[in-house]
């Protein structure tokens, strides 16, 4: 008799569009960092619904304070003020450079946001000014706009023509930005960390070197945090750590702990530019999103929360190298990242590990064709730790065994 996972793997394929390279198994359960699957077995989930669940599933908090709206009010449009998206952007405003936010549903709706409003305000100073610089790795979502900031030719393929204006420039390098800068560009896109594009963080030197380029040429910087975002690289924004303020700041992923919920975060100078009737979107700022954004953000900023995760996340960097320098440069080329952002960097391609990580119960994800990607809730524990990379260890052993028989 066919398991429960296969009975709904087949019903799966057989409606859903095939854009997902889904793994054959359904997720039924949740319960801090753990899943449960259709057929009762437990997973150590150390990717966190990728970079979203933050505080774990079914946070307690997030949980009651979304059932608590879902009794009050579910949806009127922003045709109306709603208490909890004014309370979300208080709680934001307090803890980072911006002003005023605009809430939407994704991280790709956030950037699309921050994309229009950079020509929108550029126009409205009376400058032509509709280019961007972007960087090769980077990952900025799936509408035509984001996909064309987004630095990956591969995810571009069959969707071209793209929306013109993008100018591409290897991450890191401030050279090549300054290069393609002109009295044309209206903002520079960038991630703190490229999650997607490989995990890799931004070189010492090099954000505080964007901002003075944008400063110099007058065009705006666009911080691209939704996944470093809301405490994800031990800062409650990665780009903290650098000192560096942008103009405007996307988030998503992480700032409903799984809720859908995107936000574009803005100075106040830029953030006039969005007048009435320039931009919108029916469910932004919906008030259950919201509510559960904003218990998210109280939890997080609860002391000692961010300081567990820090020491967690160290705990796991260092896990991590030791790992790479156990199975040496045959096997790992390299282990990255930040925080609760981590990446090993194998010298196979990593498909038969990350399988071989789910047989023995741990999830883990991708970001490239050789790199696993680990970004678990913060409330990950050490003991947590030691569970995955003694899974992920034993995996990459049996795979490359495998490989050589
Ligand atoms: C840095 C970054 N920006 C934007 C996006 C797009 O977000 P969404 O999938 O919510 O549209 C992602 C998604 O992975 C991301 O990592």
């Amino acid at each position: 008799m066919r398991s429960n996972n296969e009975q709904m793997d087949q019903r799966r394929k057989a409606v859903l569009t095939p854009n997902y390279a889904t793994q054959p198994i359904q997720i039924e359960k949740g319960v801090g960092c753990r899943v449960w699957d259709a057929d009762g077995t437990a997973y150590l989930d150390l990717m966190g619904g990728i970079a979203t669940a933050v505080l774990g599933h079914c946070h307690p908090k997030v949980t009651a304070a979304m059932e608590r709206q879902a009794h009050k009010l579910w949806h009127v449009s922003n045709l109306y003020g709603t208490g909890p998206q004014v309370e979300l952007a208080e709680r934001l405003a307090q803890f980072c450079f911006a002003d005023r936010f605009f809430f939407c549903n994704s991280g790709a709706e956030a950037n699309e946001a921050a994309l229009k409003l950079s020509r929108r305000y550029a126009r409205d100073q009376g400058e032509d000014r509709f280019e961007f610089i972007a960087f090769e790795g980077g990952f900025h979502g799936r509408t035509l706009f984001t996909l064309s900031a987004t630095g990956t030719p591969a995810y571009w393929q069959g969707f071209e023509p793209l929306v013109p204006g993008f100018h591409h420039v290897p991450y890191g390098d401030l050279e090549a930005t300054q290069s393609r800068l002109s009295e044309k560009t209206a903002a520079i896109i960038v991630e703190p960390v490229q999650g997607e594009g490989g995990v890799h963080p931004a070189p010492a030197g090099f954000l505080t070197g964007l901002r003075e380029l944008a400063d110099h040429n007058g065009c705006l910087l666009i911080m691209d945090e939704v996944q470093t975002g809301i405490g994800r690289t031990g800062e409650l924004f990665a780009h903290q750590i650098s000192e560096v303020e942008p103009d405007l700041m996307t988030l998503a992923k992480a700032l409903g702990n799984g809720l859908p919920i995107g936000a574009l975060c803005s100075t106040e100078r830029v953030a006039h530019s969005l007048v009435p009737g320039t931009h919108g979107s029916t469910f932004g700022g919906n008030p259950i999103a919201a509510a559960a954004a904003c218990a998210v953000i109280d939890e997080l900023t609860q002391e000692g929360v961010l300081d567990h995760a820090q020491k967690v996340g160290a705990y796991l960097g260092q896990e991590l190298e030791d790992l790479a320098n156990r199975l040496g440069p045959e096997k790992i080329v390299e282990s990255r990242g930040k925080g609760h952002l981590r990446a090993i960097e194998l010298t196979r391609p990593v498909g038969p590990v990350i399988e071989a990580c789910r047989n023995s119960g741990v999830l883990v994800i991708s970001a490239g064709e050789k790199i696993l990607r680990l970004t678990p809730p913060l409330t990950l524990s050490r003991e947590e730790v030691d569970e995955g990379v003694r899974t992920i260890e034993k995996a990459i052993i049996e795979t490359a065994l495998v490989d050589t028989e």
